[in-house]
């Protein structure tokens, strides 16, 4: 007999990821693939990690890289975070930072901290469809957020019903999936914005190391710390990750706030999972201790050089009513076909006639509007495999 009727409500919020789906693709022969957002493997530092692995299982560390650890992480590595929280403007201690599987779980914590069901997660258009998976489950309603603080808080209060808007979530750095960076005043119109609505910011930083031109730009949370004086009084939660610059597969990623949250979620990571796999943590930090401020400017380079390949081709191949946003970092180009095309059918025809893939658009936006837009991702084909792709795409929206 099945149990199926006994699951809780938020069973029936849970629907499978497209990107999940589709990330199946690309083991299929002569695809080319631009679905996937993750990083190239050949990039990865391989040598670094192996040692890092094999130290920790050496006799000195064994006992601790294979034995339970505490809930807040490891504390070599969490020192380390906070120096490089420091060095990108957030003055903060460890006792300001914990340790999580990926950033995906802070996400999957924050939305179990702050929503109860009916309040309102307030969210970019399109916005990481991750983000929309974690906080689903604590059944809020998701209304969009306006970046230049055209809408005031009446607006979004108003929109909210019964329910309390709760926080902003965003990725201000090349956002997946649209590529996309918040300007200084955005930022500071956002905080202005959580003030008066008195609600948390969630700021992502997912790809936050990876800028190919431009000047950095601060944190959110470093602007609310100039404002406040002191983390303690800060709004802004920062969600940080190792998986886009070192490696996804090991699943470490931090959150720093202020002290209270922090110790809100190390009780969540308590019931839920005790703490991330200690021997992750130790070689993540030998890796990042040895070889981060070298990696990352080769990582720039690699995909620096994708990025302006991927928007060359773009120039040259895709007709002229499509228009496609200029990233200036991270993985992605977000795509906006002619109003009435359909990404998911433009998929479908891609992968039969030219084998491309990529991933469409809708499954980004909370109200599964966008049904003409497309994600594309250059980090994990080279420049001539992007050119070609590119191109192929574009003879098929030419037909
Ligand atoms: C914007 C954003 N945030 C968070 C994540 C989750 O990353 P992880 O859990 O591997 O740190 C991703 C992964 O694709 C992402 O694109």
């Amino acid at each position: 007999m099945s149990t199926h009727h006994l699951f809780a409500t938020r069973a029936s919020r849970m629907k499978a990821s497209e990107i999940r789906e589709l990330l199946k693709l690309l083991d299929q022969p002569g695809i080319i693939s631009f679905a996937g957002g993750i990083p190239d493997p050949a990039l990865f530092p391989v040598e670094g990690f192996a040692n890092a692995f094999q130290v920790a299982l050496g006799v000195d560390q064994q006992a601790q890289s294979l034995q339970y650890s505490v809930s807040e992480g490891y504390v070599p590595l969490r020192e380390w975070i906070a120096e490089h929280m420091r060095q990108i403007g957030v003055e903060c201690d460890i006792d300001n930072v914990l340790i999580t599987s990926g950033s995906q779980q802070a996400l999957d914590y924050l939305g179990k901290l702050y929503l109860s069901p009916g309040d309102t997660a307030l969210v970019g258009w399109p916005t990481y469809l991750g983000a929309l998976a974690a906080f689903n489950a604590y059944e809020p309603r998701f209304d969009r957020i306006s970046i230049n603080g055209n809408r005031g808080a009446a607006e979004y209060r108003s929109g909210a019903g019964e329910g309390a808007v709760k926080f902003a979530y965003l990725s201000p750095d090349f956002a997946n999936p649209t590529g996309e960076t918040v300007d200084l005043r955005g930022r500071e119109a956002l905080l202005d914005l959580a003030e008066e609505l008195d609600c948390a910011i969630i700021e992502d930083g997912a790809y936050q190391a990876l800028r190919y031109e431009g000047e950095a730009i601060p944190p959110i949370l470093s602007l609310e710390l100039a404002r406040k004086g002191s983390l303690e009084s800060c709004r802004t939660i920062y969600c940080g990750s190792f998986s886009k610059t070192l490696s996804p597969g090991l699943r470490v990623g931090w959150v720093v706030a202020a002290k209270p949250i922090i110790s809100q979620l190390v009780l969540m990571k308590q019931a839920a999972d005790l703490h991330s796999a200690t021997i992750n943590q130790m070689a993540v930090y030998q890796v990042a201790r040895a070889s981060f401020d070298t990696h990352i400017p080769m990582l720039r380079n690699v995909y620096g050089v994708r990025r302006d390949a991927m928007l060359a081709a773009l120039e040259e191949y895709m007709p002229k009513e499509v228009q496609w946003t200029k990233p200036e970092g991270g993985m992605f180009v977000w795509i906006t076909l002619p109003s009435g095309m359909d990404g998911a059918d433009l998929l479908s025809r891609a992968l039969e006639t030219v084998k491309v893939a990529f991933v469409p658009g809708q499954a980004f936006f909370p109200d599964e509007t966008g049904a003409n837009t497309i994600r594309l991702s250059f980090s994990n084909s080279d420049e001539d495999t992007i050119r070609e792709g590119i191109r192929r795409l574009g003879e098929v929206l030419c037909r």
